[in-house]
């Protein structure tokens, strides 16, 4: 069994060793799972490249260590707990002997169409067990599974089919969400009228009553491939080094990039983290809020906990609906020992109202997890107070798309915890404080830029298509090390405390978006001249996005707003939608051209009593007008 730290000497000792001989290490983790052959080398890599390859050689099957593997010891323990959207409709279970089936079903059901090992499959779903069991279909089958969030737009959705020239689309009729029913399969329709010319396939979760359009050239019915098939289905042999997965994550340039992340490596780190990070016992029920269409999902929801043998909840709705009470009723009804949501969750919820949790029995709670975006002192109290009541250890986690599993964060009941601060390693994560020269900062108290200078096994290996964008996001900023974009703190005892990026992405309701993407979406309205967007502080969302916009003048301000979110919504989605939309008559530029975007974030951050020095501008005179007409 992969290895649980029990106290906190043994974290101390875990984490030494880790590091004194970290190939001794990871090989002990990889030895508790199932391998058909065994690797070459534990590790082989260079950050120059970046070339990163764990367990090189040896082969596996992921699914194999989530479902097979269990199946003696516990085949009848509840893998995926499924709560639905509507509280009146039945809840689903499915045991870990059920699960397999269904995996093999679904996998025999896509090897028919035509999907073999390499093919790049996008999932556009809703939260349901079935989309748990299609990417780990594709998983069995060696197919490469890339799942899209189902709020971003048609646009966003054939951007990423096109980048992964992905063969398949597997989507839902509809999605109910609260009380909207969003219309999944015209969304995927509009994609396919766009552009997607390297789908063959796009199979369809029957998910309503509602009536859909439908085309006999592409479109199948999931029921109508899946129900006949058997239940038996070999599970593709792959090398540690094959890819898993591809995600599309936002960065401060250009398109969304396609993380890439690998079996084995990633297999080995999920589990190991998800064991300590939320001390995962016996037969706890774990809830994880996030959506498979983000990595927290991946890592969280679907891999880490079903590797451990966990009981995962999968709930299909949202925190307000029918009322804020949800979490926390569902919680009471699934027994949750461990709870694990993001800070703006914990935000928007504090803001209904203690009498909301107050009305459930949350004594099964343990402990509590937070991740996505710097956790405020006030959600941290609230939330250890009002949920936790002062039982429940917080634990901060930090990491991101591309480390793949949580690299800070307290282990609970081990480790002690400090409001903001994600505090202490995992084992085996070696990080490093650096200022803007590269220098080292060995010291304690001091605030720096965030970089890991030894590989883990689950951190990216390249971003699809583009190695070269690779190593420029990732490899370049500093040599011989990974810098993650985030700033971070270092307090006197060695805790970490992540403040936030340091690159052009915000962080909004824990959504990466890069204001490169945003300031494209925005231009593509025809009145738009240029634009600039920065992110400041939200109460519930973290940062809200302001939009800088000079157009061409012919348009009324009202309609002009209002267009603009249509045209965002449409390029992006509606997470994407501008908070606030000023229309400027001029943007800072430096004397090369660059808009002066520290200067934006100061007067949208109403910080204009420290805007700095202003005097290199090209053209200081449009701060006064820009501050005049904040919104
Ligand atoms: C960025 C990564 C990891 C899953 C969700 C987001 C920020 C994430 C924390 C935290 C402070 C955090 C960072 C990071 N972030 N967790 N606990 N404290 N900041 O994944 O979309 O890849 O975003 O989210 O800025 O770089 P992601």
């Amino acid at each position: 069994m992969t290895y649980q730290i029990s106290s906190l000497k043994d974290y101390n000792e875990t984490l030494a060793e880790s590091i004194q001989n970290p190939i001794r290490f990871w090989e002990s983790q990889a030895e508790s799972f199932t391998w058909h052959s065994k690797w070459d080398t534990v590790l082989e890599w260079e950050f120059d490249t970046p070339s990163i390859s764990w367990f090189k050689g040896g082969k596996l099957n992921i699914t194999e260590n989530c479902l097979d593997r269990h199946i003696e010891k516990r085949g009848d323990k509840v893998a995926i707990l499924w709560e639905p959207n509507d509280p009146s409709e039945e809840v689903v279970k499915y045991t870990y002997k059920q699960l397999l089936d269904e995996v093999c079903k679904t996998a025999n059901a896509l090897k028919e169409q035509g999907i073999v090992k390499g093919d790049r499959v996008v999932f556009y779903m809703p939260m349901v067990p079935a989309l748990a069991i299609g990417v780990l279909a594709c998983a069995r089958i060696g197919a490469i599974h890339s799942v899209v969030f189902a709020g971003f737009s048609a646009q966003a959705l054939a951007d990423r089919v096109d980048d992964a020239q992905a063969k398949m689309i597997i989507c839902s009729d509809y999605n109910n969400r609260g009380n909207k029913k969003i219309p999944v399969k015209a969304i995927v329709d509009e994609a396919m009228d766009k552009s997607c010319n390297s789908i063959e396939k796009v199979v369809v979760l029957k998910n309503s009553d509602e009536d859909i359009n439908w085309s006999d050239d592409t479109d199948v019915w999931w029921h109508a491939i899946v129900e006949e098939q058997s239940t038996e289905c070999a599970a593709e042999l792959m090398d540690a080094e094959d890819v898993l997965f591809i995600l599309y994550t936002s960065g401060s340039t250009g398109k969304p990039k396609g993380v890439v992340h690998t079996c084995g490596g990633y297999m080995v780190y999920t589990c190991f983290s998800f064991k300590n990070a939320f001390q995962y016992k016996g037969d706890d029920v774990y809830w994880c809020t996030a959506d498979i269409g983000w990595i927290t999902g991946h890592s969280y929801i679907v891999y880490g906990p079903l590797l451990a043998g966990a009981t995962t909840v999968m709930f299909e709705g949202v925190p307000t609906f029918p009322d804020a009470g949800r979490f926390w009723e569902i919680c009471e009804k699934h027994r949750v020992n461990q709870f694990y949501t993001a800070p703006t969750a914990i935000r928007a919820l504090m803001a209904k109202g203690e009498e909301w949790p107050a009305k459930y029995d949350l004594s099964s709670l343990k402990m509590l997890g937070s991740v996505g975006e710097p956790i405020n002192a006030e959600a941290w109290h609230w939330y250890d107070k009002h949920i936790g009541k002062g039982n429940c250890p917080i634990i901060d986690t930090w990491w991101q798309t591309e480390t793949g599993g949580i690299m800070i964060t307290p282990l609970p009941g081990i480790t002690d915890t400090k409001p903001t601060y994600a505090s202490y390693p995992m084992p085996g994560v070696q990080l490093e404080l650096r200022d803007a020269e590269g220098n080292v900062l060995e010291q304690n108290g001091v605030e720096g830029l965030l970089c890991i200078k030894f590989p883990w096994p689950s951190m990216l290996r390249t971003t699809w298509g583009d190695h070269a964008r690779c190593k420029k996001t990732y490899f370049s900023t500093f040599e011989g090390v990974y810098f993650t974009g985030d700033g971070a703190r270092r307090d006197e005892e060695g805790r970490i405390r992540v403040i936030g990026r340091v690159d052009d992405v915000l962080n909004v309701s824990g959504h990466r978006m890069g204001t490169a993407e945003l300031e494209n979406a925005i231009n593509e309205h025809p009145n738009v001249i240029e634009s600039a967007v920065v992110g400041y502080p939200h109460d519930i969302k973290g940062q809200g996005i302001y939009a800088y916009v000079i157009t061409d003048g012919t348009v009324d301000r009202d309609e002009f707003v209002k267009s603009l979110r249509t045209v965002v919504v449409r390029e992006i989605g509606p997470i994407a939608k501008p908070d606030k939309i000023q229309i400027a008559g001029g943007l800072p530029k430096t004397r090369s051209g660059k808009i002066m975007r520290r200067i934006l974030r100061k007067i949208a951050s109403d910080e204009t009593d420290s805007l700095g020095d202003i005097s290199t501008l090209l053209n200081p005179d449009v701060v006064d007008a820009l501050i005049a007409g904040k919104v």
